[in-house]
């Protein structure tokens, strides 16, 4: 048997697939390497080239790697992106998932984890943000995660399909052997170290005018490798008959734009230049999560809370050495 990694040439899909093979698990990936240069796979890994809208060739994968589970990480991330073009974000998002669930309960694949996103939440009443918190997207991103979040519990309803939803919030860091790296880039940590390598202009600080302590936005930044132990504990406990359920994963710790950029000149040693810019549009002023429903449940605890640990680790990878 095995498992349906969809984008697992991705950021995180590649590190969850390192992760899987380190536990002897049999993987099979399929990304169309429209964002990601090159699908990065260790040797031996299956690797197939499509859409996960691609209803052909996503059952022939099932039928000839005997998948039993699948891991759905393909998908398109970027917020701003999302609102200035909302219906490429709804047919990648929904419309080909919703073609990917159907071939898979077809051939018969009844556990799926899926990359929701903290963008589910848009401008929360409360922080810490808890899993019951209501959905308010405030990006056509987050609402294409709220409804296939809506679409796997009507499947759990069936009886078709088990699920988790692991909402991710700021996925930062690198794993071993791999950088963090999209196509175009628009994610803080790495322009932030390529503008202090002097590899890019400086970093455009997005909105100075949030209800923060220092006026920009505030995340909560979680290491890629411990978003890889969270997707494993949560294979196993589908596989032993878990119940459908969602879980933030997060350190319940938020840092301000500002206070990224003084992490990365510390760990760099050098000062990240940057300009104050406008805000960008979908962007919530803060989001930090609450994670103790994954401790509980799943035995999260995440090994590399610290910031400039997070920090060094996209610093080691990106750097010239
Ligand atoms: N930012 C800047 N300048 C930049 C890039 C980002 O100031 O050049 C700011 C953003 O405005 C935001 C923060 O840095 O306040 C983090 O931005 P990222 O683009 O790195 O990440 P986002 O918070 O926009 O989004 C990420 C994931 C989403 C997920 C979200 C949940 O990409 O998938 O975290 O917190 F939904």
């Amino acid at each position: 048997m095995s498992i349906l990694i969809t984008g697992g040439a991705g950021y995180v899909g590649g590190a969850v697939v390192d992760h899987l093979i380190e536990q002897d698990e049999n993987v099979v990936v399929v990304d169309n390497l429209s964002r990601t240069p090159d699908s990065g796979l260790p040797d031996g890994v299956p690797f197939y080239q499509a859409d996960i809208g691609d209803r052909e060739a996503i059952a022939g994968i099932v039928r000839d790697h005997s998948v039993d589970a699948c891991l759905h990480f393909a998908g398109l991330i970027a917020v701003g992106e999302s609102v200035e073009q909302p219906g490429l974000y709804f047919e990648q998002n929904v419309s080909q998932t919703i073609a990917l669930f159907d071939v898979l309960t077809t051939g018969g694949v009844d556990n799926v984890v899926f990359s929701s996103s903290a963008a589910v939440y848009g401008e929360p009443d409360q922080i810490p943000i808890p899993e019951d918190h209501p959905h308010r997207p405030t990006s056509p991103y987050g609402s294409t995660k709220s409804i296939v979040e809506q679409i796997l519990t009507q499947y759990d309803l069936t009886g078709m399909i088990r699920s988790v939803s692991l909402r991710y919030f700021n996925a930062a860091g690198a794993a071993p052997g791999r950088s963090e790296r999209h196509v175009p880039e628009t994610h803080l940590i790495p322009l932030a170290i390529d503008a202090a390598l002097g590899l890019r202009d400086p970093l455009t600080v997005f909105g100075t005018d949030y209800d923060t302590p220092d006026g920009t936005a505030v995340r909560d930044y979680v290491h890629v490798v411990d978003l890889a132990d969270a997707h494993f504990r949560a294979l196993d406990h589908l596989r032993s008959d878990g119940a459908t359920d969602v879980f933030n994963l997060g350190n319940g710790e938020g840092y301000s734009v500002m206070q990224v950029i003084e992490s990365v000149s510390r760990v760099a040693g050098r000062e990240v230049p940057f300009i104050l810019g406008d805000r960008r549009a979908g962007d919530p002023p803060v989001l930090v999560a609450s994670a103790d429903r994954a401790q509980q449940t799943l035995g999260w605890v995440p090994e590399h809370p610290e910031l400039d640990d997070i920090v060094s680790s996209a610093w080691d990878s990106r750097s010239p050495a």
